[in-house]
């Protein structure tokens, strides 16, 4: 379906330098945010804070694509809502095109605010069920008062054929479309302003495996042809490692990796990028799953031991010590700081102090957990 799309012609080349691929786009410094916990009865009071972004460091260039990958609850979505300002941060800062804009107002995000832009997780809520996909679509052209060449009804129509939707279907509504079809939408919705960043928020990690490698190919099309760039969150190595130029690995609020996507997939250094990446095969007696009791080779994604530790009290020194096979006592009382140690290529950043070996051999094997996502993967390729 993909395979047919007609891109518009990229944007015109930009004047600006810091519109020049591979410039910094997006720069985000020691970037925090903190949560109160409320407790207490009859006075509710402060009683702790969720440290759910730590001081976490990144830049995404521009036209790059940039994966933001980690386990549930480490700070992914809470950093991209910091950057598309839907959240104030508490410290840190975050610069686009080289402003500062941590703290802008409202007012002041006006000019900038229609090249920001977010696809969110889930296909079924992020769309208004009460509202036409022509009206969606063209929502954030009347909310910025963008009124296209043609009309906003052409534009919308062309915005839906770029995303591989009928623009007959102007007048449906969502609960005429799959899944897949309603992430499509909401790719169309972030398209309208002609944006430069799109920060995706796990976008289709609610979606049949099946469509979920439709979608990403649409995303890296948009992401190549547009020359737009993306910080693609995920939980799942798997599914960025086609996709990002560079990616980023978190935990508990932290960033403690990251890297071009040969450093991470091939030479990962951090013992948590290794957990992610590894797998063994386990075998399943049959009768649950086989026939005739047989047995049953299956692979299955090594689960890390213990629980992700609580964010409202972290693990001191290192945060990944609780559960890490090399923590020393040094890692309970000095924090790793994320730089490029010996051994690691340029741009290839790590926080440990026992850090892995570089791995020379491909992880090819390693690296597919499942056939679902084998098929994932090759569908992506193609
Ligand atoms: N508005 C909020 N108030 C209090 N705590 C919050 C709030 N939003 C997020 N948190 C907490 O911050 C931490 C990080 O949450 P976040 O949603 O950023 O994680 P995530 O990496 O996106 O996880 P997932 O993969 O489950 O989407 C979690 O412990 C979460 O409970
Ligand atoms: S600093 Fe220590 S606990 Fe943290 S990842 Fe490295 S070896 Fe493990
Ligand atoms: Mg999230």
């Amino acid at each position: 379906m993909t395979e047919d799309l007609v891109l518009p012609a990229p944007r015109e080349a930009a004047t600006d330098v810091t519109d020049a691929p591979g410039e910094p786009l997006l720069v985000v410094e020691k970037l925090v945010k903190h949560f109160p916990v409320k407790g207490g009865f009859p006075i509710r009071r402060t009683v702790g804070q969720v440290q759910a972004v730590d001081g976490i460091d990144l830049t995404v260039h521009v036209g790059e694509s940039f994966g933001l990958v980690g386990e549930s609850g480490c700070g992914k979505s809470t950093t991209g809502r910091l950057i598309t300002k839907l959240l104030e941060p508490t410290g840190g800062s975050i610069s686009y095109r080289g402003k500062d804009i941590t703290h802008a107002t409202r007012r002041q995000l006006t000019p900038i605010r229609s090249e920001i832009q977010m696809i969110f997780q889930d296909p079924y809520s992020s769309l208004n069920p009460r509202q036409t996909v022509g009206k969606i679509v063209s929502g954030p052209m009347e909310i910025n008062g963008i009124e296209p060449e043609g009309g906003r009804e052409k534009r919308v129509r062309e915005l839906l054929e770029i995303v591989g939707l009928n623009p007959e279907h102007y007048n449906r509504f969502p609960h005429e479309f799959s899944g897949g079809q309603r992430q499509r939408i909401g790719v169309a919705r972030a398209l309208a302003l002609e944006p430069k960043l799109i920060v995706a928020d796990e976008p289709v990690s609610a979606l049949d495996v099946s469509i979920q490698a439709q979608v990403v190919n649409l995303l890296q099309k948009v992401q190549q042809e547009l020359g737009i760039a993306f910080l693609f969150i995920a939980h799942d190595l798997a599914v960025v490692r086609h996709f990002s130029q560079r990616v980023a690995v978190m935990y508990l609020g932290k960033v403690i990796e990251v890297g071009d996507r040969d450093s991470i997939y091939t030479r990962p250094r951090h013992p948590y990028t290794h957990a992610l990446l590894s797998a063994v095969p386990e075998v399943k007696v049959g009768g649950e799953d086989g026939e005739d009791g047989e047995e049953v080779p299956q692979r299955e994604r090594i689960r890390l031991a213990g629980d992700v530790p609580s964010p409202i009290s972290p693990p001191s020194g290192c945060r990944f010590r609780t559960r890490c096979w090399k923590a020393q006592d040094k890692c309970a009382t000095e924090e790793p700081p994320l730089i490029q140690i010996s051994g690691n290529h340029a741009g290839h950043l790590t926080a440990c102090h026992f850090p892995e070996e570089p791995t020379i051999e491909a992880r090819d094997e390693d690296i597919v957990l499942d056939p679902a996502l084998a098929a994932l993967e090759m569908d992506a390729e193609s």
